[in-house]
């Protein structure tokens, strides 16, 4: 990265182990500079902070991922429960950007263990919005489309949230509370993911995979739709994100983004079927509501905030989902 007078003064990089460099700018030695920037992830081990992680690795970043039952490679350990613990990494490598992937998204987890759910996704949230804001760290937080109702999309950034269970509420009320703690924050919401995923079911999409295995006649659901995005194309806009930020400071608040192709689940099990060459001759449409917890009918975002600054990045359902070839062989 081109290191220019503006950026350098956008963080306090004196202190930073990692930008003796800055040292060489300052005695007029090296100017344009290459700088080493520094990232650290939440939910690094996770469907999108998995994405993330290589994203920015692959602009030469600096990476510190964290996890907590999933470690592997360098991810590193600690419950972010433990502000103190997080605070002692946090004011260690101190990251000129934060991006908060983990939170418990699971509806009926958030549902059925409403307390603790709400600890990681808001008292967490809160914590580590107001960390960044103490480092001049710039902060990504991750919210959901299903902080809307979903009676009329698309929504835009600034529609009135209105969500329908639990974890859209815990989504909803970080995402205050971020803005109230730290305004320079900057929020993306996005839909339902899928990628390059450890196991089946692992997302909601590839959890489709299960049903088509199983080959017994099932009903699948034809009515809420979707806008499912790929956990790289999320990754991207996230990294392009940030790096308008580095441009221009006073990008903040809430942005959206949704992949550009609605499907049903019983749209999107026909395009995984066609592209991997199974039949789905045992599975039928079904056009009521899906049981348990409330879910929007449609969440669209609009996504037009973002691409008025020039970001974007769509995979086509029929190529994102090539990457599922594993669970079939
Ligand atoms: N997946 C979707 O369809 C979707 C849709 C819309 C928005 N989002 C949002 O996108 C973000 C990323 O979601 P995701 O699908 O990547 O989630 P995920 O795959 O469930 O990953 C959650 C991550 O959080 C970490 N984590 C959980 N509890 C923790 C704790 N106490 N301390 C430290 N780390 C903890 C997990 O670590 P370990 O696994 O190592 O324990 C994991 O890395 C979330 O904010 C979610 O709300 C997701």
């Amino acid at each position: 990265m081109i290191v220019t007078p503006a950026l350098l003064n956008r963080f306090n990089l004196d202190s930073n182990p990692f930008c003796n460099i800055y040292d060489r700018w300052k005695s007029k030695s090296l100017l344009p500079a290459i700088l080493v920037m520094n990232v650290l992830i939440t939910g690094a081990s996770g469907l999108l902070g998995r994405a993330v992680g290589a994203e920015f690795k692959k602009h030469s970043w600096k990476v510190l991922g964290l996890a907590y039952s999933r470690i592997k490679d360098d991810l590193v350990k600690v419950d972010l429960n433990d502000f103190e613990a997080v605070s002692k990494i946090i004011y260690q490598f101190k990251p000129h950007v934060i991006i908060h992937c983990a939170a418990e998204r699971s509806v009926d987890k958030v549902t059925e263990d409403y307390e603790n759910s709400k600890k990681l996704n808001v008292d967490v949230s809160k914590h580590l919005a107001k960390l960044a804001g103490d480092i001049k760290a710039i902060f990504v937080f991750i919210s959901t489309d299903y902080v809307f109702s979903g009676e009329s999309p698309p929504y835009k950034e600034d529609d009135q949230p209105s969500p329908l269970n639990l974890y859209g509420d815990t989504k909803l009320e970080a995402e205050k509370r971020i803005a109230e703690i730290n305004p320079d924050s900057m929020i993306l919401r996005i839909p339902v993911l899928y990628g390059d995923e450890e196991y089946i079911g692992e997302s909601a999409i590839s959890s489709l995979i299960k049903l088509l295995l199983k080959k017994v006649p099932t009903k699948v659901s034809n009515y809420e739709i979707r806008y499912p995005s790929n956990t790289v194309d999320i990754a991207s806009i996230i990294f392009q994100l940030v790096m308008k930020k580095l441009q221009d400071h006073s990008l903040k608040g809430i942005f959206h983004w949704c992949g550009m192709e609605s499907f049903t689940k019983y749209e999107m099990i026909k395009v995984i079927a066609e592209v991997h060459g199974i039949s789905y001759d045992h599975l039928s449409p079904d056009n009521n509501p899906s049981p348990g917890s409330k879910r929007p009918k449609n969440s669209q975002l609009s996504c037009k905030r973002l691409q008025d600054i020039g970001l974007g990045m769509h995979t086509s359902f029929t190529d994102g989902v090539k990457c599922f070839g594993k669970f079939f062989n």
